[in-house]
């Protein structure tokens, strides 16, 4: 039955069929949280892109919507984002219906078999009945090809200072802002990049947001995604902290940040036009493109992450982003325990604590003192997936070197890879989240400052062995354990 099949994701959307990668637009409107997507809607490959559409009204569940964009003469709909222009400054609204707007860019295949440069262009579609159905533009493109062949994935926000709005766009190995009154007639202000961060890949998908730190302040911060060069290998999302002064974006910390560790969070960015006091929040597509049109499920291929919020928090003299799933999934929780003073001697079946036998679950401990442990998941066929943390090394680590089906890919694109990640906390605690469904697990150490996202395909679903693992004698103060519903 649909949504039934090996491998389907319970609490994670995915499309009914074929391929899907990047979310897009993701926007809320009138109640409503849009999520857009890049969708072939007719193979379970890349290639034929179009918007695939999904809505919320709690971001937990989910319902895939009609195809929203279709390819042109300008070229496929590649990614991009979408605002509500409240105040119609792009007069493409009408009395009490004020339009969406999404930028996209269109990407022209036909451009790219004659090997011209200008094959990406931005431009814009709206909405006047609430996402539902959506014009282009009649003068498409909006923002002409500036000369990087890759030149793409705008994302648009409202900067309030200005007055105007704002774009930021990937080109290549840096990315470059654009302002504008209308949304239609776009002014170049600045490039940022080209020498700082992480430069193995091209970059993709930028998002200027802010986030608040620990006493409230907010800061700049710009995302970019990144592929391949990622710190597992393939796609990986970077961001720096810095200013924004309505021209020019400034990174003030040194080195390269990254969002999530693990080999499976991509394309990630946030919603625009969340509710007054929402948290940022984020999406990702959680897969890779190194093995993404590869992996073995069908009639679909990829899922996205739990919708994620952001903060920052300060480790080692840095203001580092912390992701937490949102809150609303606690609504999941299915038939939840809590556990006090869990002694793990060698090791402890959590798997007899908890109550659902689905294979999918939230695992959330906190760890006194810092030291080495590991959460086993298994079935009866001897397949294994291990998270855990190596404290000699200080790094958190994904092995699903023995999860079940690793040999859809060529072995050098790494899926059977050991995933590692730094600890960026320094206090002796660690508090420790685990959401683990059908295939993938997604791990939240320390607060959400170091996370990894990973998938896996297991030949039976891993509901035989849940344990905690640790080398010399560890008491966990609280363990908090639940299924997790179907969404
Ligand atoms: C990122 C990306 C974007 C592009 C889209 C095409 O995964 O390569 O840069 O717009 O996917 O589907």
């Amino acid at each position: 039955a649909a949504y039934q099949e090996p491998y389907r994701p319970q609490f994670h959307f995915s499309p009914k069929e074929n391929w899907m990668n990047d979310p897009n637009g993701l926007m809320y409107e009138n109640g409503t949280y849009h999520l857009f997507f890049q969708q072939n809607p007719t193979a379970p490959v890349a290639g034929n892109i179009h918007w695939g559409h999904a809505t919320s009204t709690d971001l937990v569940h989910w319902q895939q919507q009609p195809t929203a964009l279709a390819p042109d003469s300008l070229g496929l709909i590649f990614s991009g984002s979408a605002v509500l222009d409240a105040q119609n400054t792009s007069g493409l609204g009408q009395p009490g219906r004020p339009a969406m707007v999404a930028l996209y860019t269109s990407h022209s295949e036909k451009k790219e078999k004659l090997g011209r440069q200008d094959v990406e262009n931005q431009s814009l579609a709206y909405s006047l009945d609430h996402g539902q159905t959506w014009t282009k533009y009649a003068q498409n493109p909006v923002l002409k090809n500036q000369g990087s062949r890759d030149f793409r994935d705008p994302k648009v926000n409202w900067y309030a200072p200005g007055k105007k709005w704002l774009m930021a766009l990937s080109a290549h190995d840096h990315i470059e802002f654009y302002s504008s009154k209308n949304l239609l007639a776009w002014t170049k202000e600045s490039d940022f990049g080209r020498t700082l961060g992480g430069h193995g890949g091209v970059w993709e998908c930028p998002d200027l947001i802010q986030v608040p730190d620990e006493q409230g302040k907010l800061h700049d911060v710009l995302i970019v995604n990144m592929n391949p060069g990622g710190p597992n290998g393939g796609s990986a999302t970077q961001y720096f902290v810095g200013s924004f002064d309505g021209k020019t974006f400034r990174a003030t910390q040194p080195g390269t940040h990254w969002l999530d560790y693990g080999p499976d969070n991509y394309a990630g960015v946030t919603w625009t036009n969340l509710p007054a006091g929402s948290p940022v929040t984020l999406i990702g597509w959680m897969s890779n493109w190194n093995y993404g049109q590869q992996v073995p499920t069908n009639p679909w291929r990829s899922a996205m992450t739990v919708p994620r919020t952001l903060r920052l928090r300060s480790a080692a003299g840095q203001l580092e982003l912390a992701s937490q799933p949102i809150a609303g999934l606690a609504k999941l929780y299915d038939q939840p325990v809590t556990l006090s003073n869990v002694a793990v001697n060698g090791r402890y079946d959590l798997g007899k604590q908890l109550k659902t036998r689905t294979g999918r679950f939230r695992l959330n401990f906190t760890v006194p003192k810092a030291q080495t442990w590991s959460v086993v998941l298994g079935n009866d066929r001897d397949e294994r997936l291990t998270i855990g943390y190596d404290h000699a090394k200080k790094e958190y680590y994904l092995d699903r070197s023995k999860s079940g089906n690793i040999a859809f890919a060529p072995a050098d694109k790494g899926f059977a890879q050991v995933a590692r990640a730094p600890r960026l906390a320094t206090g002796p605690t660690q508090e420790i989240t685990l959401l683990v469904d059908a295939a993938s697990v997604e791990l939240f150490a320390d607060g959400g400052l170091t996370c990894m996202t990973g998938i896996f395909f297991p030949s039976e679903p891993m509901t035989e062995l849940v344990a905690l693992q640790a080398e010399s004698a560890l008491t966990l103060p609280r363990v908090e354990l639940a299924g997790m519903k179907s969404i």
